[in-house]
């Protein structure tokens, strides 16, 4: 009787936006290369299993109550996740391979390994205890991921206030003072023996995958991250470029931003979202607001529920300036962004700065307008303003005149084109690295060669 050849790999996210998107893009190009997919997942954001019918999703207790899920603390969100998951997930992955060794033959099916998010750090020692290798998934710019393990230290060796903002800070470049003190303001005690822990278990792993970076973005950052972690380390790219579509969202799209687009000019629209977990206060939200309508630019906005500190949605704002501002651009709920930014009448982007938005604006070619909040934010927007110089950088200064200025440098004078001609050179650069023979390409073929050798 015939043996199956067919491979198993155990996916596991973390129940965020920004880690679920990716994962399920690098679950459809494993299943395109052969493998099968079961993803194991939280209750709490769980992903729409209707719509990967291909793949085998296993739900596990998350042990969160109703109020933790609100919480906007992602660090605490972590940590719980954490302590409460690590049961049900043992209990769940042990059934998986028992029932995986007791298949008749013609049936059976190897688990080649478990690759789960960095940020789950129980997982590595009970891999290891299974003897199933694990690779671990970084949701994060390689630089950011490398060079984060140092902010422990750099909080306990600085002596705070840190002089001379505008200063580099030559542990973590391109980072300036100002924006590490923006990180520090959220690097905690906890914080620290998290991040230790991530470290220790990602040196552990049978290897790292870049699911959103690529040689043509953080060569420098790639070859120090192979010395320093001494696993194999795979920089496959943009993956939503292998398989385009934000099948994988957790909020419905909203279906009217595509015809509305088709009826305004090239690039002449400012996409404004701040992704899927920053909120902003009410102050900043009509500051927002003020500074797209003064500009008088046509804007398509992205306002989450609940995203706006003490309201639900758009209160904030008086009537008549909704009135105002819907004369001008058009505001929802959510979008399906990867079109958005694909659409020709965008020209620019407001953004929080989140890897994943920052990659996708590149890989449209849409400048951006960076007002990054907490965490690797704060670094993805300097390599996009000081570094790459493809958008430009509010300063932290969330105020209706400097966003007004922005948008009307970016897309109304000489310095936008200049700055649109870089991105276009960038986004080529990357669009290549994905291309067969292009460096994100062959790290893709060396990342199933290396699963394939378990
Ligand atoms: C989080 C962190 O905030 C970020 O710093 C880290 O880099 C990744 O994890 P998030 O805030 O959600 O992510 O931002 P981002 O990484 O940009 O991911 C958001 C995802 O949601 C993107 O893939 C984007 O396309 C999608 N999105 C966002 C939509 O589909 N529609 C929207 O309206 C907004």
């Amino acid at each position: 009787m015939e043996k199956s050849n067919v491979r198993r790999v155990i996916l596991f996210p973390l129940p965020l936006q920004g880690c679920i998107n990716p994962m399920i893009q690098l679950a459809k190009i494993l299943h395109s290369r052969g493998f099968s997919i079961t993803v194991i997942h939280t209750r709490f954001n769980a992903p729409k299993a209707s719509s990967h019918p291909l793949f085998t999703f296993l739900q596990i207790p998350d042990g969160l109550s109703e109020a933790e899920t609100r919480t906007h603390d992602v660090t605490l969100l972590l940590t719980l996740l954490n302590r409460s998951c690590e049961s049900p997930f043992r209990d769940c992955l042990t059934k998986l391979l028992q029932i995986a060794d007791s298949e008749t033959e013609e049936k059976k099916q190897r688990i080649s390994c478990l690759i789960d998010d960095s940020g789950w750090i129980f997982t590595q020692p009970f891999a290891q205890s299974l003897n199933l290798p694990r690779l671990v998934l970084s949701t994060y710019k390689v630089s950011f991921f490398r060079d984060h393990f140092v902010l422990p230290q750099i909080r306990r060796e600085m002596n705070l206030p840190l002089q001379e903002q505008d200063d580099p800070v030559e542990e973590f470049l391109p980072l300036r003072k100002k924006d590490l003190i923006r990180i520090l303001d959220a690097e905690t005690e906890v914080l620290d023996s998290y991040s230790d822990m991530i470290l220790e278990t990602t040196k552990a792993s049978s290897g790292i995958i870049f699911v959103s970076s690529c040689e043509e973005l953080d060569q420098e950052s790639l070859n120090q991250a192979r010395q320093d972690f001494k696993v194999p380390i795979f920089a496959i790219g943009p993956s939503h470029s292998y398989f385009p579509g934000s099948s994988s969202s957790l909020f419905t799209p909203d279906e009217t931003c595509i015809p509305w687009l088709d009826t305004q000019e090239d690039k002449s629209v400012i996409y404004v979202s701040f992704g899927s977990v920053a909120t902003i206060s009410k102050q900043e939200f009509l500051e927002i607001a003020w500074g797209i309508r003064n500009s008088d630019q046509p804007f398509l906005w992205v306002v989450r529920v609940g995203s706006v500190h003490g309201t639900k949605w758009l209160e904030a704002i008086p009537e008549e300036t909704i009135d105002r501002l819907n004369k001008k651009g058009k505001i929802v709920k959510w979008a399906a962004q990867q079109d958005v930014l694909k659409h020709r009448a965008i020209g620019g982007f407001l953004t929080h700065n989140g890897w994943n938005s920052t990659v996708e604006s590149v890989c449209e070619g849409v400048p951006m307008i960076c007002s990054p909040f907490v965490w690797d934010q704060l670094l993805n927007a300097r390599f996009v303003s000081d570094v790459w110089m493809v958008g430009l950088h509010l300063e932290g200064r969330i105020e209706r005149n400097e966003i007004e200025r922005a948008i009307k440098r970016l897309l109304l004078e000489t310095e936008g084109e200049a700055i649109r001609k870089r991105m276009e050179l960038l986004k080529e650069k990357v669009g290549r690295s994905v291309k067969q023979n292009g460096s994100a390409y062959r790290s893709l073929g060396h990342l199933v060669d290396h699963i394939s050798s378990f």
